[in-house]
């Protein structure tokens, strides 16, 4: 494998303005399980951080909800001040009631204080990017969306994205501010969101696929794709990232981990060139499961 580094999986401009790496980073997993309290090795989830920076991951998402505070103050703890260029993405709208559990909560005033204390945690002035953790249903979309155009508007916040949407969804949320990045489930394995994605590439929207490593079992287990890892020397984790940042120019993927050793594995799958052939094959396979 060769050079380490996040900037060979190219670039997006976020929000038509925030340049980041595309090869970013999930901040959920430096936390305890369940997502919830401290992770069981603070010293190595700390390592982990300061090793971002160090091969170019300059795109690390998190969420009030993960530990609940934990991510968000461990990244301010280890980055702040952050290097030129790192943005740091968080999200509100989920409550977190004990480990698994997040009852979603949409009311203004909530969303108002998860931005507010995000900015306190993270240790910045203005957060980059802020996304909406979930759509609450109990409490009407003018009132979340309309909240989060304000947050904008005073500069609070300045780019807004959604997370597991569809495409009325965020169309209906483009009526009050511009949506910079949706985030869903998608993977190698999980095509579900594939229109949510064929909107965002058209509309210059970054798609921020979460649990992407989990298409890794699939490319594992097909005689097609083993060819393809062995070809390139990868683990199978590494040709589904690899697979992700070929699939759209919008790509953002964020693999999570608490281990230096894994956030280095995952990075070094930016370096990874898919031929058009192997692109086809493992697109083909991702489809008929
Ligand atoms: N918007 C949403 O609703 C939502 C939902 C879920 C997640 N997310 C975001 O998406 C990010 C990614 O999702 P995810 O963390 O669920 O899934 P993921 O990145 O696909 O997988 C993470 C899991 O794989 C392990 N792992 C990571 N790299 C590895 C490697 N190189 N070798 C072996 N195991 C490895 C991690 O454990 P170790 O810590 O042991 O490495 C962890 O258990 C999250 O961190 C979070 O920021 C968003």
């Amino acid at each position: 494998m060769t050079r380490l580094d996040a900037a060979q999986s190219g670039s997006f401009a976020i929000g038509g303005d925030l340049e980041v790496n595309r090869l970013g980073f999930g901040a959920m997993r430096i936390t305890g399980q369940g997502i919830w309290g401290p992770p069981e090795d603070p010293q190595e989830a700390k390592a982990t951080l300061r090793r971002l920076p160090e091969i170019g991951v300059n795109f690390i998402d998190t969420a009030e909800s993960y530990g609940p505070y934990i991510s968000e103050e461990l990244i301010g703890e280890v980055l702040a001040p952050y290097d030129k260029g790192t943005i740091v993405a968080t999200k509100s709208g989920l409550t977190r009631t004990g480990p698994d559990v997040w009852p979603p909560l949409g009311r203004p005033e909530f969303l108002r204080q998860g931005a507010i204390l995000s900015l306190r945690r993270l240790k910045v002035e203005v957060i980059d990017l802020w996304q909406l953790h979930r759509i609450d249903a109990k409490v009407p979309s003018a009132d979340q969306f309309g909240e989060i155009a304000k947050l904008q508007q005073e500069g609070i916040i300045r780019h807004a994205g959604l997370s597991e949407v569809s495409v009325a969804q965020i169309k209906e949320a483009q009526q009050y501010f511009k949506v910079a990045t949706v985030q869903n489930h998608y993977n190698f394995a999980n095509r579900q969101s594939e229109e949510v994605l064929e909107y965002c590439e058209a509309n210059g929207i970054g798609f921020i696929p979460w649990y992407p490593l989990a298409g890794g079992k699939l490319v594992e287990g097909n005689p097609q794709t083993r060819a393809i890892i062995e070809k390139h020397g990868a683990s199978a984790s590494q040709i589904a990232l690899a697979w992700l940042l070929k699939r759209s120019p919008v790509m953002l993927p964020i693999p999570g981990t608490g281990k230096v050793k894994h956030l280095e594995d995952n990075v070094a799958a930016a370096s990874i060139q898919l031929s058009d052939e192997d692109y086809a094959t493992l697109d083909a396979v991702g489809k008929g499961k």
